[in-house]
């Protein structure tokens, strides 16, 4: 294995990539970047500010102001400097991060941030298009999946111990919908890509699955 590696990994929501890229950067002792905290952040932003999260001219130039960054090994997120984390997985984000998120000028300054981040390799980034257009010449480059059904069931119990008042079937149609969004967007939709290694964790466990791509990378 070649030293301090550039790992990039892309999935649907519920895919399981963020503990598993969490778990294989302590393993690997790598830096770990959760992209989607990043767009989260600049939601949380917008939302604070009171501005129309469709408004490109104001997203931009708050997107270009604002500096985003990462501790404790990606689990606290700073907005200039204010730690930021516990306040990045609300409902109110997630309804409004996809009008933020499709605005192409927002999402250029979020990925010169990312490549900043990840400029000296050593790091395992995960996102929605981390694999295709920040890093599409990272070392390894893996495509997380899972059914709709799996998905739904692991947000579910998560909502759920989290005291959310939710259903199954209502957590399955919001997936649907998410995944449909992330997938149609005009710029930069997920989609896999086609160096990657696709792994399907619908049967597996996380120890499984941390294994099952710990050995790709031990393997490169
Ligand atoms: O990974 P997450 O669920 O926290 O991501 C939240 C949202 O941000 C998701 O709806 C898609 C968007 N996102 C994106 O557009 N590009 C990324 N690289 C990461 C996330």
């Amino acid at each position: 294995m070649k030293a301090r590696l550039t790992i990039a990994m892309d999935g649907p929501a519920g895919s399981g990539k963020s503990t598993i890229a969490q778990r294989l950067a302590e393993e690997l002792d790598y830096l770990y970047l959760n992209s989607g905290s990043m767009y989260r952040a600049m939601t949380l932003l917008s939302l604070r500010k009171g501005e129309d999260p469709t408004d490109v001219c104001t997203l931009t130039e708050l997107a270009k102001r604002y500096r985003i960054d990462f501790s404790d090994n990606g689990k606290i997120t700073l907005l200039n400097g204010e730690d930021v984390s516990d306040a990045l997985r609300t409902p109110e984000i997630d309804r409004a991060i996809t009008d933020i998120a499709k605005i192409p000028e927002v999402r250029h300054e979020m990925v010169k941030q990312q490549r900043r981040i990840g400029e000296n390799g050593g790091i395992i980034v995960e996102g929605r298009d981390v694999t295709t257009v920040v890093f599409p010449d990272a070392d390894l480059k893996f495509y997380i999946s899972a059914s709709v059904e799996e998905r739904a069931k692991r947000r579910f119990t998560e909502q759920k111990a989290k005291g959310i008042e939710t259903t199954l079937e209502q957590v399955e149609e919001e997936i649907r919908i998410r995944d449909e969004i992330d997938e149609s967007r005009e710029h930069s939709p997920l989609r896999t890509a086609e160096d990657a290694i696709v792994v399907d964790t619908t049967s597996m466990t996380i120890d499984e699955a941390v294994n099952f791509v710990l050995n790709r990378v031990e393997e490169s």
